[in-house]
């Protein structure tokens, strides 16, 4: 009777260590400031379908749109401090970690979505994944969201139009410079204040791509939108290198791998969305959407253009001219 008590305590024993044994799933918090019905907001719920189907019982991925846990202003630093591990801020909100991402806030500088694509993809954008390592970030890959088009109180044609009226504009001297090379009046805000100051005519404009002025209703707060094309909005998917290198190696390359078709995911709804969502915006009929002409682009291009030569040394030239080489 006593060897079998002291089988059973043992097989108990046993049995604790081996449930003890058993890692608990990984939290992974994923935390944007956008709506879940854009290129970004998809990307992310796609990549914890996948990640958790590649890694059952191994990973939990929480995903917090809507600037609900950090807005772009303060994500980085959550992440370095470990409080949140993936982030997607735009390329423009990563200049107080390093200047070459401004390359893509340059005015005019690419054609079209595509040329941004073959620069990303190319050797110079790959390189710019990892020019955040040194301040402890690891880019895992590029989304797209699209071109930027000007929307504002007034209709805008040329760039005298926008003089003196204040922007909204990302956290970017490039953005700054860009808006006062027309003599407008740049204001860097918070992505979650933009509704109410445009509501309040606190600001007169702002620039977004289609599906941010769709899904944050800034259409119906703003009587134009004039379609400029005039830069991009893309974002770089970021984690903290001591996180990444914490992981497991497998756990590691299923998550890679998640991420990689997620963001394949992401970017064909970006180039579905900039259509949609430019439409449904003509269709609400609460702001009109103005065509230019070429020749009223060219002046656009003309006052802007000069922001280049203005941060060539920071940025760095043969940066500028990869990006440059892409559009052919
Ligand atoms: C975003 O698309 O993530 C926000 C962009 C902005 O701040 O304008």
């Amino acid at each position: 009777m006593r060897s079998l008590t002291k089988a059973v305590t043992l097989a108990a024993l046993m049995f604790a260590g081996a449930t003890t044994a058993i890692a608990a799933p990984v939290t992974i918090k994923f935390a944007h400031v956008v709506a879940e019905n854009t290129p970004k907001g998809q990307m992310a719920l796609k990549f914890k379908e996948l990640a958790e189907q590649r890694l059952p019982g191994k990973v939990n991925i929480e995903v917090y749109p809507n600037s609900q846990l950090f807005g772009d202003d303060k994500v980085l630093e959550a992440m370095l401090l470990g409080d949140v591990q993936l982030a997607a801020p735009s390329l423009s909100k990563f200049q107080k970690y390093t200047p070459e991402l401004q390359v893509f806030d340059l005015p005019f500088l690419f054609k079209d979505m595509d040329a941004v694509d073959r620069f990303q993809q190319g050797p110079v954008g790959q390189k710019l994944l990892t020019s955040l390592n040194k301040r402890g970030l690891l880019g895992l890959g590029y989304i797209h969201n699209g071109m930027k088009q000007m929307s504002a109180n007034k209709p805008l044609r040329v760039p005298a139009d926008a003089g003196g009226l204040k922007f909204r504009v990302m956290t970017s001297d490039v953005l700054v410079a860009q808006f006062e090379s027309i003599d407008a009046i740049p204001l860097k805000k918070p992505f979650s204040e933009v509704f109410t100051l445009l509501q309040t005519k606190a600001i007169d404009g702002a620039e977004n791509p289609w599906s941010n002025i769709y899904s944050k209703k800034f259409f119906e707060v703003q009587d134009y939108i004039t379609e400029t094309n005039h830069g991009v909005l893309d974002y770089m998917v970021v984690t903290s290198a001591r996180f990444w290198k914490s992981l497991p190696d497998n756990v590691r390359t299923e998550l890679k791998g998640a991420m990689d078709e997620a963001i394949a995911f992401g970017n064909k709804v970006s180039d579905e969305k900039a259509m949609s969502d430019r439409q449904r915006i003509i269709d609400s009929r609460r702001s009109t959407v103005i065509e230019i002409t070429e020749a009223e682009r060219q002046q656009w291009v003309d006052a802007m253009k000069p922001v280049w030569k203005q941060f060539e040394r920071k940025i760095g030239k043969d940066i500028i001219e990869a990006a440059v080489q892409a559009n052919k």
